[in-house]
């Protein structure tokens, strides 16, 4: 298995799997840009984005594909998204989740008001648009 950082030729398989798992694509090519990619011999069954806003990021497009689910691969996508961030100087992430609330306090992100996010990510598609009134919002202080 092999991370890497997410190239432009990665946006559709990507999309494929955001499909998949009925997460949203707006914004996600742009995401990807800081963003990384695991895959096997199959190709890719796994990525992270990180949307910049100044010394704050946006995690958006973690996604596993269905069948690797469970092994782990979640975490390692998410902890090399957090690298990438730290690498260019992002001090905190946040994400909107409507599915995964339960599964990213084990990667040490908390629940924090909208307000919160909203000042310091401001405008993002994803909090604007798709999760607006029914996802949680988490954070992680990078260290
Ligand atoms: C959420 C997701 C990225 C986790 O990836 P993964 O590789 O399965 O996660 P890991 O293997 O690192 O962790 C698995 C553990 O987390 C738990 N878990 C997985 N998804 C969970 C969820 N949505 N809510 C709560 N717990 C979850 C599993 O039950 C497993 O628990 P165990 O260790 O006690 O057996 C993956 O399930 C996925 O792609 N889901 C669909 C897309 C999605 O919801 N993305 C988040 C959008 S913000």
């Amino acid at each position: 298995m092999d991370v890497e950082r997410a190239t432009p030729s990665d946006v559709e398989a990507v999309g494929a799997l955001l499909r998949a798992a009925n997460l949203p694509l707006d914004g996600a090519a742009e995401a990807l840009r800081l963003g990384v990619v695991a895959r096997d011999d199959a190709g890719i069954v796994a990525a992270a984005g990180v949307e910049r806003y100044g010394e704050a990021g946006l995690l958006r497009s973690v996604v596993v594909a269905a069948d690797r689910r469970g092994y782990g691969l979640g975490r390692v996508v998410v902890e090399a998204a957090e690298d990438l961030a730290r690498s260019e100087r992002i001090r905190d992430l946040y994400l909107v989740t409507e599915t995964a609330a339960g599964w990213f306090p084990r990667l040490g992100y908390t629940v924090v008001e909208r307000a919160v996010a909203d000042a310091a990510v401001g405008a993002s598609i994803e909090l604007t648009t798709v999760c607006r009134d029914t996802g949680v919002t988490m954070r992680r202080r990078l260290t």
